[in-house]
């Protein structure tokens, strides 16, 4: 057990171990991908990451993945100290699934069963199971829906106890009229789950080991079943098609969308922001439509970002605006910087304070010093900029020479004319000036004036050549 779940004493599951057994081998034949179903991602990480999150959340002592379907990728795809994964090489029910695990589960812990499709599941719901299971319970996740089609179904006696599940495929039409749904996840103690098991059998419509068959074998034994429910239906949603995985994604983006405004992020449309991974916002930001966040991003106090911005593991300091349509990658962006419009800015760059970044303007590993300005049409890669220097329209860092690449200097208060082209390794000494369309191959003095231009000539007297007829 863990430290932290030895100091939550109020919790009558201190008294057992938790394991948490995550069924994931199934195949997701609907999702008619190659992909094992639970890697297809949902707001920027695999399904199955979401559930092992949650499971976290409960300190358990390990999490058994039972994986099937697309072995070798799902388990590469996930570390963890904490994970003890269970090939189920044919998938022959839940129940056979569960059963894999539970030899490697200890008999006096609560062993919590949770589905890999399965991932919006409240930490709060799976709390009240495994409460209840540690009273040496068998606890079920159930809800009443409109439409039950495709559920078990909770069968209940006169006294409201219930006596079984009924699947779907097995189920008379009186049972298939009940509202209350099985969810799938239980939790029991994994000594009398591992006896229950034992007398399961596969003689069903589907011929499989059903899971829900230890209801009743539970209450042969009079064991107490209760009944936890989740605070939204949206929590025991499970993905079997592209469909689901969509409309689950809106759900998580509008849970995501709902917490930053109400930690004060306003968002022009909440409809149209998507997080994939996290945003930690200061105060005054504003958001504005279709705006993508990946990864770990970090926005200062007052910092505006404008529209169809694509913006990945980057900080950008307090009053900083980014204009519509930049793609910026692994940037550290300093205090009121202005970027954009359409500006790319590719893994690497480091922004002091007060730069500017314009329209059509590509920048690859380079710092930039505090107010500089680089606003149109440039590409400057491998580069350190100074401070206030000034990088005209149409300037180019030649930093690649075919087989390496190469860096270009510029000291403080340079002045690149438009259009010049600087051949790395080059250096434009400090104070420097490049006139317009020049093309810099050797270092450049500071504070001195240098050009490569041919001189301008006239033709008096030339004529365009006519149409020959
Ligand atoms: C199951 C429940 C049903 C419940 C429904 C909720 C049973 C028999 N039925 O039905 O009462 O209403 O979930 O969605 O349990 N899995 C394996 N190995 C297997 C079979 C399944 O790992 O051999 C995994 C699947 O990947 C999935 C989960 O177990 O994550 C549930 O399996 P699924 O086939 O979706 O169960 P349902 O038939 O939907
Ligand atoms: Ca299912």
């Amino acid at each position: 057990m863990s430290l932290q779940a030895y100091t939550q004493v109020n919790s009558p599951v201190l008294l057992m171990m938790l394991e948490v057994i995550v069924l994931a081998a199934g195949q997701g034949t609907r999702m008619r991908s190659d992909l094992p179903k639970v890697m297809h991602g949902l707001g920027g990480k695999p399904l199955l990451a979401h559930v092992l999150e949650r499971a976290r959340e409960l300190s358990p002592s390990t999490i058994h993945v039972v994986y099937g379907h697309g072995a070798e990728q799902v388990r590469e795809s996930f570390a963890g100290d904490d994970l003890h994964w269970v090939l189920q090489a044919q998938q022959q029910g839940t129940a056979h699934a569960v059963l894999q695990a539970l030899p490697a589960v200890a008999p006096d812990a609560v062993a919590l069963v949770l589905y890999g499709d399965v991932p919006l599941i409240a930490v709060a719901t799976l709390r009240a199971m495994v409460d209840a299971a540690a009273t040496d319970a068998l606890a079920l996740l159930t809800t009443e829906l409109d439409d039950a089609t495709g559920y078990g179904r909770i069968i209940r006696d006169g006294e409201k106890r219930v006596t079984k599940i009924v699947e779907q495929k097995d189920a008379t039409a009186d049972e298939l009229a009940v509202a209350e749904i099985n969810a799938g996840l239980l939790a029991a103690p994994a000594h009398r789950l591992r006896a229950w098991l034992a007398r399961i059998g596969n003689d069903n419509a589907q011929g499989e080991f059903y899971l829900t068959d230890v209801v009743a074998v539970a209450n042969q034994d009079a064991t107490a079943i209760v009944t936890c429910h989740p605070q939204s239906y949206w929590e025991i949603m499970g993905v079997n098609s592209k469909v689901e995985l969509a409309r689950l994604e809106r759900r998580l983006q509008q849970q995501h969308a709902q917490a930053l405004m109400d930690s004060g992020v306003t968002l022009l449309d909440p409809a149209r922001f998507d997080l994939r991974g996290q945003l930690q916002a200061g105060r005054d930001v504003v958001i504005d439509v279709n705006v993508v966040l990946e990864g770990s991003v970090v926005v200062g106090n007052g910092v505006h970002i404008g529209p169809n911005n694509f913006i990945r593991n980057t900080s950008i300091g307090d009053g900083s605006i980014v204009l519509a349509n930049c793609v910026i990658e692994d940037a550290i962006v300093g205090r009121n910087c202005r970027i954009g419009p359409f500006s790319r800015l590719r893994p690497g760059p480091e922004l002091a304070d007060g730069v500017q970044i314009g329209n059509f303007v590509e920048l690859k590993k380079s710092r930039v010093g505090t107010g500089s300005k680089i606003n149109h049409l440039s590409y400057v890669g491998d580069t350190i900029v100074g401070k206030n220097v000034n990088i005209g329209a149409g300037t180019i860092t030649c930093n690649y020479d075919g087989a390496n690449k190469h860096q270009t200097v510029i000291g403080d208060n340079a002045f690149i004319g438009s259009d010049t082209q600087l051949v790395a390794p080059v250096t434009v000494g400090a104070g420097a000036t490049i006139g317009a369309g020049s093309t810099i191959t050797k270092d450049t003095p500071s504070g001195e004036l240098t050009l490569s231009r041919a001189p301008q000539r006239t033709h008096r007297g030339w004529k365009r050549p006519v149409k020959s007829k």
